[in-house]
């Protein structure tokens, strides 16, 4: 059983609405799918491997509203057709999509294969593609919101990491040009951009060794991100709070992104800090 955690929203923000979220069972989009359950909305969630899902499906109904778990590759359009169709017949509406889906490793551009570069953007920015497609017809039946989690690696050139960089500077091109293709039916399309969340599978990869505490270190606000703190602003980007705010990738980490340091060094850490104490 999750934990349910106090909430600065209200908890009906979403009831009534149904929602998909692609890589929902584990990591940042779990915690999304937690945070539109908890607000009141049915919500279905999507992996390639259903032993990622039950889990989460099972928290998901204890709080009360509609969940339903479906094993499908974002990779094929076949199985999103499918997957979309699972969510509407269940739910009877489809009002949200939370585009998550993402792979993932650390490789050096001298040595990833066209296939390993291919593999993340066929995941991360077809997939994307695929999911918003296969949804249109059903958000357009009475307006509805897409949000795209994108990342902060390709603001800035992030070493053994061209392969999703890629991919995500695509998600958020896909973001911008839905989000004005699509506005005149009523479909909002935003992103999230989290920097490093503590406990995911990306940090885990990531931030090996002493990288994390470096990481840590090294934020503007002394911290790691958590998967609340994304699930938070998928809630304000998802709900009638936000119903003027489309085609924009929020960054939610901290300001980390700005802070590189370059020209200053690096900072003193902030408990090392008169002005926080
Ligand atoms: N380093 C270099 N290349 C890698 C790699 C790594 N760690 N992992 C996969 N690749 C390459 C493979 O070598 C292959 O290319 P090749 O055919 O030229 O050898 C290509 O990527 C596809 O690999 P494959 O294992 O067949 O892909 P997959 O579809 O099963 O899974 C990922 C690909 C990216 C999703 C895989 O890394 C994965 O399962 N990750 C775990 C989940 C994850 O990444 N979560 C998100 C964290 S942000």
């Amino acid at each position: 059983m999750a934990e349910v955690r106090s909430s600065a929203f209200r908890t009906d923000l979403l009831q009534g609405r149904a929602a998909l979220v692609t890589g929902g069972g584990t990591g940042i989009c779990r915690g999304i799918a937690h945070a539109l359950a908890a607000h009141g909305a049915d919500v279905a969630i999507t992996s390639r491997r259903a032993d990622h899902l039950e889990g989460t499906a099972r928290e998901l109904e204890a709080m009360g509203v509609k969940a339903v778990a479906i094993a499908a590759d974002v990779r094929d359009p076949a199985a999103v057709d499918g997957a979309i169709k699972a969510a509407v017949d269940r739910f009877g509406r489809l009002d949200i999509v939370v585009n998550g889906a993402a792979g993932n490793f650390v490789c050096a551009a001298e040595d990833l294969s066209p296939n390993g570069f291919g593999t993340v953007v066929d995941i991360d920015l077809k997939g994307t593609f695929n999911v918003s497609k296969a949804a249109f017809p059903h958000l357009k039946a009475r307006g509805g919101v897409i949000l795209n989690i994108s990342a902060t690696l390709h603001y800035l050139g992030t070493a053994s990491q061209i392969h999703v960089s890629a991919a995500k500077a695509g998600v958020d091109a896909v973001t911008r040009t839905l989000a004005v293709e699509w506005g005149r039916h009523g479909i909002r399309v935003n992103g999230i951009a989290p920097g490093p969340i503590d406990g995911t599978e990306g940090v885990k990869r990531l931030l090996e060794g002493d990288k994390r505490e470096r990481s840590r270190r090294l934020n503007p606000l002394g911290r790691l991100g958590t998967t609340d703190d994304v699930a938070d602003a998928a809630l304000f980007l998802c709900s009638d709070a936000a119903t003027f705010i489309n085609g924009v990738t929020l960054v939610v980490d901290g300001g980390q992104w700005l802070a590189s340091y370059r020209v200053s060094g690096e900072p003193a850490a902030l408990e090392d800090r008169e002005v926080l104490s």
